[in-house]
């Protein structure tokens, strides 16, 4: 999508980040199917630059070891101490066997709702204006917190300052840093030997490099961001929620421009790897995560959490919970069905109210309506599973496999005690607890015979309502025939 190929992007992460008050990395919390660190790494994949170094230090193991498993291409370079946004990037650059020719952006890793089209825009004006250094800024509503830019009396950026390190003044500025620069790569990496650490914080700031190079004489620009909320950076779970939010809100608009139909915004959460078709429709409360798909005339929800499923053409999911399971066109799930993963429903299928499937395969118009699970099981072409029916799949040791025909009418309490084979157009009795192979066309019953003890009641609770109740009707009989 760029048209100015950057030579690296630096993005800083080593920071412990302790006002998120947690255990885990700041930069490794997550918003929308993704860390923090993933999605300005996603972000800055987007400008296809030659090199990508992560900057890792506090917890670096655990940082490497993530951005790993989601990009195998990731280069980190470790920052022993952190020293300071400068000292971060001169530690990249030394990865990268010091200066680098052409653009370097550097973005910060608590940023993740910065996209890749506002990068590629902050590298073309930088290449377009011929700076030196570029700063993206922003205009915001409270800049507590963040460096201010300082312009002069034309209008041409000077320096930025620390919020700690401002006088009244240039605290009353609204226009901030947002910690995205691009920067020449030859000039950034002289710049940086010259910056001082003389102020409030005893660190090397990144920041400084801008005025260093502006009072050397070198073309310096800020280039204001359209809307401020995408610079927002994280640095406390009040800041993390508020990000998850907006970013929710942006995957969700981009999936109603892309003709689905989202009841309630702000009850549904979607996932920056879910993908979906025309005329999906999702109803309230609902969550769609990882590599969920939503198919053409689906109809999701309400109150449903999908992960990693995928729904085909016109199924229906109510009220269900499903983790890597797949729903056949048509089919039908819940209202409170649990699918988990290696659910496979076939066309025209249904999983119905309280019902939990898992590692199943359910035939075309195969139909488990109520109250069973299914465990381990390949279930054929439009058989019937009767009510509060059990796939009894483990023996304490080990998991074992059901195998149940084609056209079959099976009971209602029905117990099927793996490993066993029912054949085709087989019916089974009420009742049944099946643990012999049935053969192809018959009717199995297992189970103990119907034994009545006539007059027990009488004999053993006289005077009882159950006894009066027995009596009468005894003598209701009696008298109409
Ligand atoms: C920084 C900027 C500030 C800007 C703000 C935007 C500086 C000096 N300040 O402030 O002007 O308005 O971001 O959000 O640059 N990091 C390292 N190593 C270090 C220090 C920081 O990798 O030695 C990383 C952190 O993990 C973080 C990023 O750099 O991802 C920014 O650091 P942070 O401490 O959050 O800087 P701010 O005080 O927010
Ligand atoms: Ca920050």
């Amino acid at each position: 999508m760029s048209s100015v190929r950057p030579a690296a992007v630096v993005v800083l992460a080593a920071g412990e980040g302790t006002r998120m008050k947690s255990k885990t990395p700041k930069v490794l919390h997550e918003i929308s199917g993704r860390s923090l660190v993933g999605h300005v790494v996603a972000a800055s994949r987007e400008l296809d630059p030659l090199h990508l170094v992560v900057v890792v230090g506090h917890a670096s193991e655990q940082v490497t070891a993530h951005l790993t498993a989601a990009d195998a291409q990731v280069r980190t370079a470790y920052q022993a101490e952190q020293k300071g946004t400068g000292n971060a990037v001169r530690v990249a650059l030394d990865e990268l066997g010091g200066a680098v020719e052409g653009t370097v952006i550097v973005v910060c890793g608590d940023t993740p709702l910065l996209s890749g089209e506002t990068l590629a825009a902050l590298a073309a004006t930088h290449t377009a204006d011929g700076n030196a250094v570029t700063v993206l800024s922003a205009e915001v509503p409270d800049s507590t917190g963040y460096g201010r830019i300082v312009r002069d009396a034309t209008g041409a950026v000077t320096e930025i300052v620390e919020h700690k390190d401002a006088d009244d003044e240039q605290r009353a500025i609204r226009e901030i840093n947002s910690g995205v620069f691009a920067f020449d790569g030859q000039l950034l990496s002289d710049a940086l030997g010259k910056v001082r650490t003389d102020n409030s914080q005893g660190e090397e700031y990144l920041t400084d490099v801008l005025s260093i190079l502006r009072e050397a004489g070198h073309r310096v620009g800020a280039s204001v961001a359209d809307d401020h909320r995408e610079i927002l950076g994280i640095n406390n779970r009040v800041q993390l929620a508020e990000a998850r939010r907006l970013l929710n809100q942006r995957l969700l608009e981009r999936a109603m421009t892309a003709g689905v139909t989202v009841v309630d915004p702000a009850s549904t959460l979607i996932d920056v790897t879910v993908t979906y078709e025309r005329d999906a429709l999702v109803h309230p409360g609902t969550q769609l995560l990882g590599t969920t798909h939503l198919a053409q005339d689906t109809e999701v929800g309400p109150n449903s959490r999908l992960t990693d499923t995928v729904v085909h053409a016109g199924a229906r999911v109510d009220n269900t919970v499903a983790e890597g399971a797949e729903v056949g066109p048509g089919a039908l799930v819940g209202p409170y069905a649990y699918l988990r993963k290696g659910t496979k429903l076939g066309p025209k299928a249904k999983a119905g109210t309280y019902v939990e499937m898992k590692n199943a395969t359910i035939g075309e118009g195969t139909k488990v309506p109520h109250l069973s699970y299914v465990g381990d099981a390949t279930i054929g072409d439009h058989t019937n599973i009767g009510a509060a029916s059990v796939f009894v799949n483990y023996d304490g040791v080990a998991k074992h496999h059901t195998t149940i025909g084609s056209h079959c009418r099976t009971g209602s309490d029905n117990m099927f005690v793996a490993p066993v084979t029912v054949g085709d157009g087989v019916y089974t009795a009420a009742g049944s607890v099946i643990t012999k192979d049935v053969p192809s066309g018959s009717l199995a019953v297992a189970r103990g015979q119907q034994r009545n003890i006539e007059g027990w009641v009488a004999r053993k609770r006289p005077g009882s309502a159950a006894a009066q109740a027995a009596q009468a009707a005894v003598e209701e009989s009696g008298s109409e025939s």
